[in-house]
């Protein structure tokens, strides 16, 4: 039997899904296999009403040390078109939910654009991040020279994708890589309470909101302004608005039914 690459547990926390990546012998390098069960996991998961917020996790050495070499290293340019892997990150990337990436060890290659991919980020301060796809003869390909220069800036994506050397959670957290650092035993707990933040909120706001700040970096401001607003306007279609705004009036907590 094969063993499972990844594991998923749909309620970790009421409201929040689990996705842990599964190869410890190879630092969780994402092989096809791999990233075709994240893709199909999170399409399941967007679809389950009870599931607000996703959390993607590794182990404590790797989040993730790149796409597999040993996969890759055979083939030549037309296999690569062929076997057309980036349909799966474009999936990936319309996940509707927010996805928060609990990082601990290497975020690297393939792994740190797989954090960049998630909507937000907690590191340990073990954590690691690098695009090192320059020392083994290629770039980044699912995103990183793209991602990257916007998370970070020009100058520093291209030191790391030029030079290939790692930053450490520091570094990653004052060059805006990542919203937090913390000590190496909390990440993924400290994950979940970022999540609960998220969880008790309308998911359906939450949903829109995600979808209006994800064109910050598709549209040009105008066109990304008139999206929004769009989406602004829609809310007020929603019980979850009405709920939300008699629950300041009256000085409670609203309840939330994603309606
Ligand atoms: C396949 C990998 C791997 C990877 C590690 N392993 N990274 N296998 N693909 N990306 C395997 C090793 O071969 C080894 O298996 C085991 O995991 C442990 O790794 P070690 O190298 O022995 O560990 P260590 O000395 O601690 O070094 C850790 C490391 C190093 C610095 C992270 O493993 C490393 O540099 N890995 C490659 C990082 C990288 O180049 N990533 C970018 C990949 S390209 P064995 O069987 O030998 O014990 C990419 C392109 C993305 O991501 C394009 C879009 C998808």
């Amino acid at each position: 039997m094969n063993p499972e690459l990844i594991r998923v547990n749909k309620a970790y926390e009421k409201h929040i899904a689990l996705i842990q990546l599964n190869r410890p012998k190879e630092l969780n390098a994402l092989n096809l296999q791999v990233m075709g069960e994240i893709r199909d996991t999170l399409m399941e998961l967007d679809n389950d009403p009870e599931v607000r917020v996703i959390i993607i996790t590794g182990n404590e050495r790797a989040f993730a040390a790149g796409a597999d070499i040993k996969q890759m290293a055979g083939k030549g340019a037309i296999d690569m078109l062929k076997i057309d892997q980036f349909s799966t990150w474009d999936q990936i990337r319309k996940t509707k939910k927010p996805i928060i990436a609990a990082v601990s060890g290497f975020a690297l290659g393939g792994g740190c654009e797989l954090v960049m991919t998630c909507d937000m980020v907690v590191a340990a301060e073990s954590a690691q991040f690098g695009q090192p796809e320059i020392k083994i003869g290629v770039m980044p390909g699912a995103g990183g020279t793209q991602r990257l220069p916007r998370a970070v800036g020009k100058v520093k994506a291209m030191e790391m994708a030029l030079t290939g050397n790692f930053i450490s959670a520091e570094e990653a957290l004052n060059w805006g890589l990542i919203n937090k650092v913390v000590p190496n035993e909390s990440y993924l707990s400290e994950a979940v309470r970022l999540a609960k933040d998220i969880a008790k909120q309308s998911p359906i706001a939450v949903q829109l909101a995600k979808e209006s700040v994800l064109k910050a970096y598709e549209m040009p401001l105008q066109e990304a302004l008139s999206f929004e607003r769009k989406n602004f306007y829609m809310l007020f279609a929603t019980q979850d608005q009405k709920e939300g705004m008699a629950a300041f009036v009256e000085k409670r907590k609203p309840s939330f039914k994603g309606e």
